[in-house]
């Protein structure tokens, strides 16, 4: 466990359309000005020795967008993602691509390929992009695999939490959003039964290092119980 105990935090990033549409940009300015939000906030994580980072860059619900959007959050993933290679490399950044990965276009799927394959030994901090991903569609794709592998004893947590993607992660601390929505859309629901929640205002792009700072800050304050009374 890292040394503040946040191991795991997740970010829902949002507002990049609205950061956008303050500076009377295409809402596509905002996702680029999003991407190098990120970037500091990876940068934010690994100083503050966050070991694990969920990232929630595409939901299964986003496709519904205009199809210009999706197109652009595509290419956005196919160029950019491999486009950091150095930095990761440079970092020791392990990047893992969470959600379904069929149907994804072909130039998505091979940079998703390529950027989990070259990092794949780096292990200052792992950074899960959540892209196509759904935690209702993540829970029933783990038991449809329990029903595959024809397992035929009783479902509990832990067998779903084995069939989960990646189930060596663990599970995460504390969820943050951005940009003053107070929900989880569909972000990490089974991992997410005892994470420590957090909602701001500001907008994703303008999230910088030291907000990084000021989430664990608060995160400090918080007594973790699980069910139980605490310390
Ligand atoms: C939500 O803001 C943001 C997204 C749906 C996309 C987030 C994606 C990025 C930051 C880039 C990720 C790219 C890579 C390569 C990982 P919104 O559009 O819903 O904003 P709004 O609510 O203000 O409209």
């Amino acid at each position: 466990m890292a040394d503040n105990n946040l191991e795991h935090l997740g970010i829902i990033m949002d507002g990049n359309g609205r950061w956008a549409s303050k500076r009377h940009l295409p809402r596509t300015a905002g996702h680029l000005e999003g991407l190098k939000a990120l970037k500091r906030c990876i940068l934010g994580s690994i100083e503050m020795d966050i070991k694990f980072l969920s990232l929630y860059a595409f939901s299964t619900e986003n496709w519904s967008r205009p199809k210009t959007e999706v197109n652009y959050l595509m290419n956005l993933i196919a160029t950019k993602l491999p486009g950091e290679l150095k930095f990761y490399m440079s970092k020791g950044i392990r990047i893992l691509i969470r959600g379904r990965k069929e149907n994804l276009p072909q130039n998505v799927s091979e940079a998703i390929t390529k950027v989990e394959d070259a990092t794949k030994e780096n292990s200052i901090i792992t950074v899960i992009i959540c892209f196509n991903y759904g935690g209702q569609s993540e829970i029933a794709d783990a038991i449809n695999k329990i029903i595959e592998k024809k397992i035929t004893t009783l479902i509990t947590p832990e067998l779903i939490r084995e069939n989960i993607q990646f189930p060596f992660l663990p599970p995460v601390d504390m969820i943050v959003r951005s940009a003053g929505e107070k929900r989880l859309s569909n972000f990490l629901l089974w991992e997410s039964a005892y994470s420590e929640l957090g909602f701001y205002d500001k907008l994703f792009p303008d999230w910088n290092e030291d907000f990084i700072k000021e989430i664990i800050i608060e995160f400090l304050t918080r007594t973790r119980k699980f069910g139980g009374l605490g310390k």
